[in-house]
């Protein structure tokens, strides 16, 4: 039997280039390599551990679902399912609370960060995040988890859940490892120290934007006053930005793409890395449109991961509830 994959993206906006290069474009890859049993989700879950208008969030899960299948996800090779379409999720992850350590959960950077960001609701939810990421994981017997480094400390204590559980109710579950992306973090095209964010739409390239915005975006992108085109992340971090991006989407070195465009001034560099991108999305747009403008066709395909999933996560839970005497 090959390995269980798994990884889900929160249902919480339009989806930017460093979703697309940090994660999603890594779930095709893997998809692609044959080597993995791949499960990807929406994790809708854990979007509403932050506020959200219930009617766009009823719209972005099946944009989301229309975003996994565009880019190349394919419901013949891996389960991909909504989250909260299946129970056990929720289950096992109040089980898992029962046996997990405060102090460590304390110590999560993420819930300080997002408890800083919005302190007017600071709810359960946001801090048992991630609790329920190490159900969505454990529940499947992952071995391998690809995520940003954000979120290694997350599976970190999804291991340490995983471990417990065997060690006080015998062998049940996995314990994963985390899959790094290779790509580096894709940074703000207006202040390339920080990352690409959706909560600064002006400094992202999204998935949907049209050739002009992609264009508008980068021609406007913030580099130096210097005059050549080399790779210097660190003193050039804006130019450097632009060229891993470039590279990225055209599967080279950054040092490579600095040498393609040397003498040329950033104008060129812009230009061809607008077309490039606008490019390497066209298809995917295209895609992306046909399969919202059939609403019925797509909820099919969510409803027959979800069974699939549903089956496999229910017959783990079961399992668990004997072990712990339920
Ligand atoms: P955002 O920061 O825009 O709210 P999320 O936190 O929802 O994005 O991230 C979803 C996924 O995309 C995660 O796996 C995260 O590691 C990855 N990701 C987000 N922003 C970037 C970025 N700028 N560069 C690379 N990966 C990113
Ligand atoms: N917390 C992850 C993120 O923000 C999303 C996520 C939820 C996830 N459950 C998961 C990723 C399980 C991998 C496996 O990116």
């Amino acid at each position: 039997m090959k390995p269980v994959l798994v990884s889900g993206i929160k249902p919480s906006g339009k989806l930017h280039l460093g979703n697309y290069l940090g994660a999603l474009r890594n779930f095709v890859d893997l998809q692609n390599s044959g080597d993995y049993q791949c499960f990807f989700f929406i994790a809708d879950l854990h979007s509403i551990t932050e506020p959200q208008d219930p009617k766009e969030l009823a719209k972005n899960i099946p944009d989301l679902f229309a975003v996994y299948l565009a880019a190349g996800l394919d419901p013949k090779k891996s389960v991909i399912y909504q989250q909260s379409r299946i129970p056990a999720h929720s289950e096992l992850t109040w089980i898992l609370n029962t046996i997990a350590p405060i102090g460590e959960m304390e110590r999560m950077t993420q819930f300080k960060d997002k408890a800083a960001k919005q302190e007017a609701n600071v709810n359960m939810g946001l801090f048992d995040y991630p609790v329920l990421m190490a159900a969505d994981i454990i529940l499947y017997d992952a071995a391998v988890v690809p995520v940003g480094d954000d979120q290694l400390q997350h599976l970190e204590l999804t291991r340490t859940l995983a471990r417990k559980f065997n060690n006080h109710f015998g062998r049940t579950f996995i314990e994963p490892k985390g899959l790094l992306t290779k790509a580096s973090r894709v940074m703000s095209l207006k202040d390339p120290l920080r990352k690409m964010s959706k909560s600064e739409p002006e400094s992202c390239l999204f998935l949907d934007d049209s050739p002009e915005d992609i264009k508008k975006k980068i021609a406007r992108a913030v580099t130096d006053s210097g005059t050549s085109i080399e790779y210097d992340p660190e003193r050039r971090p804006g130019l450097a930005n632009l060229l891993d991006i470039y590279a990225a989407l055209a599967r080279m070195e950054p040092a490579a793409a600095a040498k393609k465009f040397s003498g040329q001034p950033y104008s060129a560099l812009k230009g061809s890395l607008a077309e490039l991108v606008a490019d390497h999305f066209a298809d995917f747009r295209t895609k992306k449109k046909k399969l919202l403008a059939k609403p019925a066709a797509l909820q099919k395909i969510i409803d027959a991961g979800s069974i699939k999933a549903g089956k496999i996560a229910t017959k783990k839970i079961e399992t668990v509830k004997k072990k712990i005497g339920l």
